[in-house]
């Protein structure tokens, strides 16, 4: 999967929505507007979340967003405010450019939900501590932000989460890898993407994220469980040629 590919707009069918099974409303920050945030903000708050929703040009460049969803626009700092799930979906080169004190006020227990990807070429220039150190990209962003978090979405393409919800069971079903330290923190997640109508598979810690980066053989699988797990079991630690800064 290339950025470039995954961000093509796609036709707009309308989502096949899949029903809340379980779990109740829950406040939720989005921080990032684009490809991923826009998207998770259309399906959460069809949900019947309550969304609020950043960019880094300020809530009054988001009325058309907030006006097809309901969420509200609010500054990045504003966004994490009562929230029980923080999204963190902009570039990784603008992770480091948050304002301190994101997650001031938050709900307690809140998690931190990570989709970054590090494209040295294309777009986030060269990140010394992923490359020397050997970080995983997700790592590196706990870092940046000062929360654990739990790494979903990466490597899904924008347009699925809008057009390839399914219902739980059905033999079509995408799964998506989610990977993250804190077990409670991943099974809280796993159920909101259960929600938005995708399996997971429990990719393991942070430190093995690398399972899921950019051109490891999960990233942009579109398949179920089986294949998701198999690939993943496939993947290598070493960081390929052409994601290198
Ligand atoms: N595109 C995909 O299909 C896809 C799939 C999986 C994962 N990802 C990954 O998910 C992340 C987001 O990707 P994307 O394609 O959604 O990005 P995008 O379309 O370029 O959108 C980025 C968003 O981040 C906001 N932003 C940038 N700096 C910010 C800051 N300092 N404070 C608050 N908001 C800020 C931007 O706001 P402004 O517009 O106001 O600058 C914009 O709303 C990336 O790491 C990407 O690699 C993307």
């Amino acid at each position: 999967m290339s950025e470039r590919t995954s961000t093509e707009a796609g036709p707009r069918q309308p989502a096949r929505t899949t029903g809340r099974t379980e779990g109740s409303t829950m406040k939720i920050g989005i921080i990032g507007a684009g490809n991923i945030g826009g998207n998770l903000t259309r399906r959460l708050t069809a949900l019947g979340h309550d969304v609020s929703v950043a960019n880094s040009r300020g809530p009054e460049s988001l009325g058309a967003l907030a006006e097809e969803t309901g969420a509200t626009p609010v500054a990045a700092a504003e966004a994490a405010r009562g929230a029980e799930v923080v999204v963190v979906t902009v570039p990784l080169k603008n992770v480091p450019d948050l304002p301190s004190g994101l997650f001031d006020g938050a709900a307690d227990g809140f998690v931190v939900i990570d989709t970054g990807n590090y494209y040295p070429r294309e777009r986030d220039g060269r990140i010394a501590a992923i490359e020397d150190e050997g970080l995983t990209e997700s790592r590196w962003t706990e870092r940046q932000i000062g929360h654990p978090v739990v790494k979903a979405f990466n490597g899904t393409y924008a347009q699925d989460i809008l057009e390839r919800p399914l219902p739980a069971g059905d033999p079509a079903r995408l799964a998506l890898p989610v990977a993250g330290d804190d077990a409670a923190a991943k099974e809280r997640v796993r159920r909101l993407i259960d929600e938005l109508g995708f399996d997971t598979v429990d990719a393991g810690g942070i430190d093995e994220s690398w399972r899921q980066q950019p051109d490891t053989p999960v990233y942009g699988l579109r398949e179920g469980v089986d294949a998701v797990t198999k690939a993943l079991a496939e993947a290598s630690p070493e960081r390929p040629a052409g994601f290198r800064g």
